[in-house]
């Protein structure tokens, strides 16, 4: 069965992303066609990237990386939720992102932003990073307003149409984690015989 990560962004105290990570995980799991699992960086406390050696020419030195890869690399496909910081992705996303290189490619990511106006800007930064590390980014996401979309500031109450948005996203991703299998499958190969 496809393995799904939906990673969780967000570290900060009192942030509004574990509901929406939640909610994204309860929806995903009653499909019943994927495994789901939540991904939280704070679980995986990683320093700014301090690798002697770039992610993609390895290998990696620290017991940090390697747990994170370890983490990472069942999957064959992520739900980033991410929500936006001063008009991009938060630091921490990017940074781990950039502590591995193979863990990411030839998987399917799909979005879940959230922010004033819906944290669409973050997407567009994370489309180009995960497109550098050879992921293929499914068109449709959800974007969540943090003003319209949660009670008094603080309960998260998604209005209908996020869910739609949310399986049309799930749907695509499904397929191409799928797709990409055959890839995956020769990535150590294509890694040395570039
Ligand atoms: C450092 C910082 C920068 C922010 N910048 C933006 C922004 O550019 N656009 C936006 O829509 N919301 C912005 N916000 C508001 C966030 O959307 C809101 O605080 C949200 O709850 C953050 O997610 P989190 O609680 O899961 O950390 C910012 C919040 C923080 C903490």
């Amino acid at each position: 069965m496809i393995r799904i990560g939906i990673i969780l962004g967000s570290t900060r105290p009192n942030r509004k992303g574990s509901q929406v990570a939640q909610w994204v995980l309860d929806t995903a799991s009653r499909r019943g066609d994927a495994e789901f699992e939540l991904v939280d960086l704070r679980d995986h406390p990683l320093p700014h990237l301090d690798e002697p050696a770039p992610p993609m020419f390895g290998p990696s030195i620290h017991d940090h990386t390697h747990a994170w890869a370890e983490r990472i690399a069942p999957f064959d496909g992520f739900v980033l939720v991410t929500p936006e910081y001063n008009g991009g992705a938060p630091g921490v996303l990017k940074n781990a992102i950039d502590h591995l290189f193979a863990e990411w490619t030839d998987k399917a990511v799909g979005f879940v932003s959230y922010g004033v106006h819906g944290g669409a800007r973050a997407v567009v930064q994370l489309r180009t990073v995960c497109g550098t590390l050879g992921m293929a980014d499914v068109g449709y996401q959800v974007a969540i307003s943090v003003l319209t979309d949660f009670e008094n500031h603080t309960t998260f109450a998604p209005r209908d149409h996020h869910v739609d948005a949310l399986t049309k996203t799930l749907d695509q991703l499904l397929a191409w984690s799928a797709a990409l299998a055959p890839l995956r499958a020769g990535a150590e190969t294509a890694l040395v015989e570039p």
